[in-house]
């Protein structure tokens, strides 16, 4: 008769230095009453306790990246207020309001003025970003005008479009009148579409095609450009935080690489996705789409 089994986990290095894991159950076996022997089986665990493993490094990252998300979102606020003294008063004494400047000083606070802004930017980027990555980053569904929203983003690089000499054309479906969704937000995924548009155009401008189309109960975004393109094994890097396409790139023209990051996730957030075609030297076209009205659940 077999008695009360006890259980244990054994672990044997195998010589091709993978080690075994096995639970393994012995039972003691009694005879009138006296052990005689003792029965054990054992069953390879390996995979599980691998698994298992693999389980608790995923919660411990995700512990890890959300604490960091939450360090940069409040970092990112200390910085922003001695920037906006920066970037203030340099502007003001450009204007000579605390008296004049000469030309060479004026070049100074100028460069003073730019570097500000562009650390501003980056700054607002990186907060974005972890606020997106903490859950943080509420979306304010509203109804808004999709022609609104189209001639609000295109007013706003259209200066730097015709100094580069690009042409901008739109390709509107009238169908689509109305959308549900965070105006502010799709606004910034358009803007940084149409400025990458610009940014990225050949020395001698080009042509900027924005189409609007309804797809079923999606809306479809699209912004195609003549520009300098993508080479194909860098199309699936576009999307991918601090994964900078090409650095020498991105010190030409400038920015900070985490315009296309943000942008999917904002895209994401309203159950929409985003996605870009290039050819090399040819030019891009970056697509969004999204739900004409955002379901409920997928709001955050
Ligand atoms: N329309 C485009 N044409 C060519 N390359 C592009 C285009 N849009 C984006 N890219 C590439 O993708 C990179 C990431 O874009 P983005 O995230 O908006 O960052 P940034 O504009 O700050 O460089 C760019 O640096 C560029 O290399
Ligand atoms: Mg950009």
């Amino acid at each position: 008769m077999a008695g009360k089994s006890q259980q244990y986990e054994v672990t044997i290095n195998k010589d091709d230095g993978f080690p075994l894991i096995l639970s393994v159950n012995t039972a003691p076996i009694f005879q009138s009453g006296r052990v005689e022997g003792s029965v054990s089986f054992g069953r390879d665990i390996t995979e599980l306790k691998r698994s298992e493993k693999l389980h608790i490094d995923n919660v411990r990252l995700e512990h890890e990246s959300k604490e960091k998300s939450e360090f940069l979102a409040s970092m990112s606020h200390e910085l922003r207020t001695p920037l906006n003294a920066i970037i203030g008063f340099s502007e003001i004494m450009t204007l000579g309001i605390g008296g004049n400047l000469n030309e060479t000083q004026k070049g100074y606070v100028k460069d003073i003025n730019n570097a500000g802004e562009h650390l501003l930017n980056i700054i607002n980027d990186i907060l974005d970003l972890s606020k997106v990555e903490a859950g943080k980053m509420e979306l304010v569904i509203e109804k808004f005008s999709v022609h609104e929203l189209l001639e609000e983003t295109i007013t706003l690089i259209k200066n730097n479009a015709i100094k580069h000499n690009i042409n901008i054309v739109r390709d509107i479906d009238r169908r689509l009148e109305f959308i549900d969704g965070d105006k502010q937000k799709i606004k910034q995924v358009f803007f940084n579409l149409l400025s990458n548009a610009v940014k990225f155009s050949k020395e001698d401008g080009g042509k900027i095609t924005i189409a609007v189309k309804k797809i079923d109960d999606m809306a479809s975004f699209s912004v195609s450009d003549t520009g300098i393109g993508i080479e194909k094994k860098n199309l699936n890097k576009l999307f991918k935080e601090f994964q900078q396409v090409d650095s020498g790139i991105c010190r030409k023209y400038g920015g900070t690489g985490l315009g296309l990051v943000i942008s999917k996730k904002l895209v994401e957030l309203h159950g929409g996705k985003i996605q870009a075609q290039s050819k090399y030297g040819e030019g891009s076209t970056f697509t969004f789409e999204l739900p004409l009205s955002p379901m409920k659940g997928e709001i955050k």
